[in-house]
Parts: C-alpha cells; sequence; structure tokens
C-alpha cells in the first residue's frame, strides 16, 4: 500500500473522550470512529488488524479440531424462552420486534442457537466429540460502554461450543481450550494468563479466565510470579494426545492464580512472599465447563454405545477478538505511538522516502516495495510529500514494528537504514540485506499461519 492512495485519518491532537492510552491511540492512528455510545466504525487501518486477530483466532481453532460456522447476529426469542434465559438476561439483552410482532434480540451469545443445530442434526455418539465456533458480532447493552473497544457494546467475539457424550471427554475438550488459547495469545504477542474464575450466571463448574496484566484492566488479580515465566513457545502440540494436553494445562493451572471472584487469602498467603503479586487485568477470554445446563432443557441428547440416550455435556468457550486490540495496545506502546507484535502488524515494514520526487530514492523505494511483496509481506510505503519529522511520527504513531528508511544521502553509500519501533535502534544495510532481514523476522509467523 501507497500511503498517498490510503486512507489513514490520523488525529495530531488527543481525543479528549479518551481515557486510556488504547483508546487514545486507536482514535489518534485512524482506526476506529464511534459511531454511537459503544458501537464503532473499524477504519481501515484497524480493521485490518481486526481481521489478522482474527485469522489468528481462526487457525489456531481449527488447528485444536474445531470446527467454524456461521450463526446470525439476530436469534428468535422462542429459542431463549425455551432455555428460560429469555426473562432471566436481563436488560444487557437487545430486544427487537419484527413487523409481524415476533419478538427477536441480538445476540448476546449462542449457546440456545448452537445447541438447536446440534439437535437437529445429531443423535448418536458416534458423531462425537465435536466443536463448532464462530466468529460473529455480539451485542450486549452494557450500562457503561468506555474504553473503546474493550467495553464495547457491540463487539466481535469467537464463541466456540464443544459436544461430547461424557465428562471425561468434555474436559478433554476444555484441555485443548486452554491449549489453543495459549498458543492465540502467544502468537498475538501476548501474555494471557488462565485464571480461575466465578462461573457467574452461565453457571457451571470448570471455568478460567484469559487475563492480560495491564493497571488500566477492570478485573483485580491475584498471582504466583512464577506463572509469568511459562511460555508454550514452538513447542510441538499434538491436539489428539490428551496426556501432553493435560500436562501442559496443569503446568499453567498448579500456579496459583486466580481473580478477585475465586481470590483465597489463605492460599494466596502460602506462596513465598516475593512471587505474591496483585494487580489489574484485561479478560480476553473465557473458557467454561457447563455440563448439560442447555442441552437438558432443549433437549439434546445422543444415543450411547450400550443403546441408552444422555444429554449431551457441554461447555462454551469465548474470545474477545475486538476487545484483544485495545489488550494488545495496552501492552505494547510508548510514548510514540503503537508498537505492534509482528503476529497482527497491519503492515510487516514501513517504508519511507526521505527525498520524494528524488529519482534515485524513488526508484530504490520501489524496488524495496516489490522485493517485499515478492517475500510474501505486506509494506507500507509513505510515498508522500510530508517532511521526514512527519514521515516518522505517523510511523511511529501506527506502530510498524519494522521501517526501512531510503534517502539520497545513503543511497550514495549503497545503504538504507532498518529501524525497529520497539527498540529504536537502526542499522545501515544494503536494501538487499535489509529486505532479507525483514523476510527473516517474519518468516516463523508467516509459516505459524498455516494448519496443517
Ligand atoms: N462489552 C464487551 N466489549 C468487548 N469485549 C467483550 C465485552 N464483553 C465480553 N467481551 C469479550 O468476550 C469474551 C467472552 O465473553 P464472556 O461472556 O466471557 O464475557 P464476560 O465475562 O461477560 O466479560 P466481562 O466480564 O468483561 O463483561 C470476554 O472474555 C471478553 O474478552
Ligand atoms: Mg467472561
Amino acid at each position: 500500500m501507497r500511503l498517498s492512495r490510503y486512507f489513514l485519518p490520523v488525529l495530531k491532537e488527543n481525543p479528549a473522550e479518551a481515557q486510556i492510552v488504547s483508546h487514545r491511540l486507536m482514535l489518534r492512528a485512524g482506526m476506529i470512529k464511534q459511531a454511537q455510545a459503544g458501537i464503532y466504525s473499524w477504519l481501515p487501518l484497524g480493521y485490518k488488524v481486526l481481521r489478522n486477530v482474527e485469522a489468528i483466532v481462526h487457525q489456531e481453532q481449527q488447528r485444536a479440531g474445531h470446527i467454524p460456522l456461521l450463526m446470525p447476529t439476530l436469534q428468535s426469542a422462542d429459542l431463549w424462552r425455551e432455555s428460560g434465559r429469555y426473562d432471566a438476561y436481563g436488560e444487557e439483552m437487545l430486544r427487537i420486534t419484527d413487523r409481524q410482532g415476533r419478538d427477536m434480540l441480538y445476540g448476546p451469545t449462542n449457546e440456545e442457537l448452537i445447541t438447536d443445530i446440534f439437535r437437529s442434526h445429531v443423535s448418536s455418539y458416534k458423531d462425537l466429540p465435536l466443536t463448532l465456533y464462530h466468529i460473529q458480532w455480539k451485542f450486549r447493552d452494557e450500562i457503561r460502554p468506555r474504553f473503546g473497544v474493550m467495553r464495547g457494546r457491540e463487539f466481535l467475539m469467537k464463541d466456540g461450543y464443544n459436544f461430547d457424550v461424557d465428562y471425561e471427554a468434555a474436559m478433554r475438550a476444555y484441555d485443548r481450550h486452554m491449549v489453543s488459547y495459549l498458543r492465540t495469545y502467544e502468537r498475538m504477542g501476548l501474555k494471557a494468563i488462565p485464571m480461575r474464575a466465578d462461573s457467574g450466571p452461565i453457571g457451571g463448574e470448570d471455568t478460567h479466565e484469559f487475563l492480560v496484566l495491564a493497571d488500566t484492566g477492570e478485573s483485580e488479580v491475584f498471582y504466583d510470579a512464577a506463572i509469568t515465566d511459562l511460555t508454550l513457545g514452538d513447542r510441538a502440540v499434538d491436539y489428539d494426545d490428551a496426556a501432553q494436553l493435560r500436562s501442559i494445562c496443569e503446568e499453567w493451572t498448579t500456579p496459583y492464580a486466580r481473580t478477585d471472584e475465586t481470590h483465597d487469602e489463605s492460599l494466596f498467603d502460602a506462596i513465598p512472599e516475593d512471587r505474591r503479586k496483585s494487580s489489574r487485568g484485561i479478560e480476553v477470554g473465557q473458557i467454561f465447563y457447563f455440563g448439560t445446563k442447555y442441552s437438558d432443557p432443549l433437549n439434546a441428547a445422543v444415543q450411547t454405545a450400550d443403546g441408552g440416550k444422555v444429554p449431551v455435556h457441554m461447555g462454551s468457550h469465548g474470545i474477545g477478538v475486538s476487545r484483544l486490540l485495545g489488550a494488545i495496545i495496552e501492552a505494547s506502546h510508548d510514548d510514540k505511538g503503537i508498537i505492534w507484535p509482528e503476529g497482527v502488524t497491519p503492515f510487516h515494514c514501513g517504508i519511507v522516502n526521505l527525498r520524494q520526487g528524488d529519482e534515485a530514492a524513488d526508484a530504490e523505494c520501489n524496488r524495496i516495495y516489490a522485493a517485499l511483496v515478492a517475500a510474501g509481506l505486506e509494506p507500507l510505503y509513505d510515498d508522500t510529500n510530508e517532511r521526514a519529522g512527519g514521515k516518522f511520527a505517523t510511523m511511529d504513531l501506527i506502530g510498524l514494528p519494522w521501517r526501512i528508511t531510503v534517502g539520497p544521502r545513503g543511497l550514495k553509500n549503497g545503504v538504507v537504514e532498518l529501524t525497529s519501533r520497539r527498540t529504536g535502534e537502526s542499522e545501515e544495510l544494503s536494501p538487499e540485506a535489509a529486505v532479507q532481514k525483514v523476510a527473516e523476522i517474519y518468516a516463523p509467523h508467516l509459516a505459524a499461519a498455516a494448519i496443517l
């Protein structure tokens, strides 16, 4: 993309309505525009990151064997009456009536709809295990929408539902989700800690929330510092290997980590004092086992091997896709702007031409652009006539992790400058070497996108 042809409405001033840094930077970098309270338009740059985050979620879900589908945003009230939640859900549910007077709602979640799909088509244990998921807009009429995409009213969520024949099988699905979530967040450059949580109105027994530590988080969290050292890294995960999944989950759930709802002072006090931490956290996902809470009232049952019939065991598993953009920025920024992790960056590399119109500089920028594209990367080339300082400020604000700066003076010596947004360090390299280095940095990220 050439900046002269792009739509990047950056703001020079700090928007007064933004109370936290991620909201401020998303507005300033021209990523979102508020349409109504808690409802946003995704401008091109924001939309690109949203799609990147969504793609990682899709890839990691499908790697775990979960199957994508798409359910509608508008749902019939009748199904929710069957589960008893139509009246129970309260004011967060946006209720709508169509021209025939039928009660509808904008889905805040999808347990009823997915259970209806399941019961219409599956009747035998032989079709299990099954996990279906989608990434779809939700609406919750939050009483206090705030912090930009962090607490919206309309927001994008990945919600997945497992269907299993018994408790043991459902717990394998639980473990699969926990591990796939750990991988998902790691690929986004985030440390999200699974914390034992309270099951709340959805009900059920086992549940963990995934929290990104940040001062601006809405949850209060307590944890053993040892948990922040854990990483999956590039270890091979076999999603059919239940023992391996269990051991990974044990690794992550053994150190103490809880939200204020389940916090237990006596357990916490047993941790060595220097490792006892409390802070704030942003909830970026949650996994739930709730057994037959929906399959019982909605009559979703399967035939068992011995000819019996049992209600199916279920769980639901959510990732806050749009909230993640805010969480990533809260975790990765400086006073100049956003610093995108390589896994989600809207463009892989910026190209800054210091002297637009200079024949040699223009030609080299075009060559670098073409070479990056040939390496499977997407550059953003600032080919405008803006002065250098302004170009750097925009690149720093929008946070591309790598920048190649091209100017007539360097070119006389056959070099361009490659700069890391994170460290601010620059090195002079030949244009070919700079492209090569950027391609090598992104190679593992491109490879991670492939699902075997
Ligand atoms: N209003 C919202 N705006 C943006 N993302 C949200 C919102 N509500 C929930 N999410 C995201 O969707 C994920 C799954 O939804 P879930 O039903 O667990 O939310 P929740 O527990 O009600 O969230 P919260 O406690 O933050 O209100 C959450 O972990 C969160 O990341
Ligand atoms: Mg939750």
